[in-house]
């Protein structure tokens, strides 16, 4: 595709919402609580929130540049930049294909709350944890039923990306999200307000820093990239398609801000109503979807609620699911020139693959193993902690220390006049980022 038709997101708010809608997903409302609960709660929270001011948003900024400065592709923009860092560009794109895969089947099983509280089934009105947690299992180790949800939510996603960048991925962001972002408030205020709340309050927010180890830390890092989908190719892709009036550091800004803010309404509804029930805040993956139901159940019309509030989570995971898919099409479709819809058929068939293989590894092919996760969890483990913080590593490195300054300099004030944050900014990148992944990836190694 030539430079002069490529496609664009309209204006500033278009950009901030598209790039909010990959940002707020499964990440922050299924993932985040859950992490939080294996990791000791409220000292994670403000090592997570560290991460995203120090290490995210640079790195936010980073990429948008890249992207904004090129116009292209993840691969195409490092090898414009500089030929030799066209691999962070290869290892973006593996990374964002890997976590589509696994992410797909949770974004299956939120389908399937969806529909089944639409049906209203018995298990909807239920409080017993022991119910959730039966049905809940039951679902995700059935031999065939997550594979069609799955497999159906990847060509929903195909669908949108082949119809196109603007309309498709925009339309859907500005539309919900802000719905979202109510129907969060209102079950956070529902939540602490069940007998035993306050325990889970304060299992969020105040920190116990005898629960915080290292690798805790780099889960928080992990959890940080993951949820503001930075250290893959994404952002690089989405920043690709910025106008030029489009404002990089501001939208970073935004999209950060927009992106905790829901983290942290998630945890305001999960922790309180996860004490009050009674079930284990390290109870792993299946936190959410055996918590929320329970508070629905003790709210009148539990299916209306339940049903509303998983079709929201439907779309916020839909947003992501688009960003991710479009990171490997725009690679497939400008790197090999193929059209839009041959290059979206190839990432489709091979994800809507790949992620039926994790979901089978959580029960019928329990066999499925690599170094002991099963698939499903491996690829969770490999991206998030390994992949994510590497890739941030490679891009503040290329930012820091081979991205021309003129050029980064010009994407973040294009009018020249540089900004009193630049040297903070600078600083962050060339060494504070790189050097607090370094320590934190030698320490887990046991390096040092
Ligand atoms: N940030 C998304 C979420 O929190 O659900 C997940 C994600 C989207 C990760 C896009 C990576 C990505 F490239």
């Amino acid at each position: 595709m030539s430079q002069e038709n490529r496609a664009t997101f309209g204006g500033r708010i278009g950009a901030v919402l598209v790039a909010a809608g990959s940002a707020v997903g499964l990440g922050n409302i299924w993932r985040f609580p859950y992490i939080v609960g294996e990791n000791g709660g409220g000292a994670f929270l403000l090592v997570y929130l560290c991460c995203i001011m120090l290490l995210g948003l640079p790195l936010m900024i980073s990429e948008f540049s890249i992207g904004a400065s090129t116009h292209k592709n993840a691969v195409g923009a490092f090898r414009e930049l500089n030929k030799r860092w066209t691999v962070v560009g290869y290892l973006g794109v593996l990374a964002s294909l890997l976590i589509l895969s696994f992410y797909l089947v949770v974004a299956g099983w939120t389908a399937e709350y969806t529909l089944h509280s639409f049906l209203a089934n018995d298990v909807v009105r239920s409080t017993s944890v022991e119910v959730q947690t039966a049905a809940f299992n039951s679902f995700i180790t059935h031999p065939w039923k997550p594979l069609i949800y799955a497999v159906g939510f990847s060509l929903a996603t195909h669908i949108i990306i082949v119809l196109g960048v603007q309309k498709g991925i925009e339309r859907a962001s500005k539309l919900l999200m802000p719905m979202l972002f109510v129907f969060l408030f209102v079950l956070a205020c529902r939540s602490m307000m069940m007998p035993r709340g306050l325990e889970g309050l304060q299992f969020f927010l105040t920190p116990d820093f005898s629960k915080l180890t290292t690798s805790s830390v780099l889960a928080a890092l992990g959890q940080a990239f993951f949820s503001l989908s930075i250290g893959l190719g994404t952002m690089v892709t989405y920043g690709s398609y910025f106008k030029s009036t489009t404002h990089v550091q501001g939208t970073a800004v935004r999209v950060s801000l927009l992106d905790t803010f829901v983290a942290i309404m998630a945890g305001l509804v999960i922790f309180p109503a996860v004490f009050s029930a009674g079930i284990e805040p390290g109870a792993g993956p299946s936190l959410v979807f055996i918590t929320l139901p329970s508070i629905f159940a003790t709210m009148p019309w539990p299916a209306l609620w339940s049903s509303l509030f998983f079709l929201l989570l439907v779309v916020a995971a839909l947003t992501s699911t688009i960003s991710m898919h479009e990171a490997g099409t725009a690679y497939m479709e400008e790197e090999y020139g193929l059209s839009r819809r041959k290059a979206a058929w190839c990432v489709t068939l091979f994800v809507s693959l790949l992620c039926c293989f994790c979901s089978l590894s959580l029960g019928a092919w329990s066999w499925l193993k690599v170094c002991g996760l099963s698939l499903f969890d491996a690829f969770d483990y490999l991206t998030a902690n390994i992949m994510l913080p590497l890739g941030g590593l490679l891009t503040c490195l290329f930012t820091g220390w081979f991205f021309e300054r003129k050029r980064f300099e010009s994407q973040l004030y294009p009018e020249g006049k540089i900004g009193r944050l630049y040297p903070v900014l600078r600083l962050l990148i060339r060494y504070i980022c790189p050097i607090i992944i370094v320590i934190l990836f030698a320490d887990n190694l046991g390096i040092i």
